[in-house]
């Protein structure tokens, strides 16, 4: 693979970009302070823009790495971060990897994790080199499945206690994924 780092990525809509400084206050405000958004997340809602502000910290120090796959969506009408999409694990030997994803409660509904997610996986298929691309969300939450097939995912299972959510209990998850030869424009 050619690890190319978190390149910008322009959709209909959205700026896909790093994290910056200065992003913290949007980061809290848009998403990371409300429990709904991370009711089903490995992390807890942050209390106060601090812990953000240390999180965005470690985020921007980890650019340095051309594996880190670490994207804020920024909604090209405000200009502000609403949400993120990453590479949470990677896989390298077998060309695979694992995204995960979130967005403030205001912007639900309007297909933009969609957006996000298709060119994504468009970026890291073609311009990377990956094989495969899989994802899982926690069962109550299947607003997060039907991203998943609308950008071109198949549901390959549902796994028992597969993953931890954040108050440290295991979960059982539904489970995605697409490989290269599955992509259409
Ligand atoms: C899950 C999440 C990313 C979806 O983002 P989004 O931009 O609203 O997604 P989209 O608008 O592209 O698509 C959502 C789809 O789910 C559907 N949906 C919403 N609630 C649903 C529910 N309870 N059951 C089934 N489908 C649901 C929507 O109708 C929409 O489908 P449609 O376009 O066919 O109408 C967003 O809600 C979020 O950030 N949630 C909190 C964090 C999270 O759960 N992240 C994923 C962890 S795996």
């Amino acid at each position: 693979m050619n690890h190319k780092g978190t390149l910008n990525i322009e959709t209909g809509r959205l700026l896909l970009r790093r994290f910056m400084e200065g992003d913290a206050p949007y980061i809290f405000r848009n998403w990371a302070s409300d429990p709904d958004v991370s009711r089903h997340l490995t992390w807890s809602a942050h209390d106060n823009v601090e812990n953000t502000e240390k999180i965005l910290a470690s985020w921007l120090e980890s650019y340095d790495r051309p594996e880190i796959y670490n994207w804020a969506i920024v909604h090209k009408d405000s200009g502000q971060p609403i949400g993120s999409i990453s590479m949470v694990a990677l896989f390298e030997d077998l060309q695979k990897c694992e995204i995960g994803y979130c967005i403030g409660k205001r912007y639900w509904g309007m297909g933009i994790m969609t957006e996000a997610l298709k060119a994504v996986m468009k970026f890291l298929f073609f311009e990377i080199g990956f094989n495969r691309i899989q994802a899982y969300h926690h069962i109550d939450n299947p607003a997060s499945g039907k991203v998943m097939q609308k950008a071109g995912m198949r549901h390959e299972g549902r796994m028992r206690e597969f993953a931890m959510n954040n108050k440290g209990e295991y979960v059982d998850v539904d489970f995605y994924g697409m490989v290269r030869n599955d992509w259409r424009d």
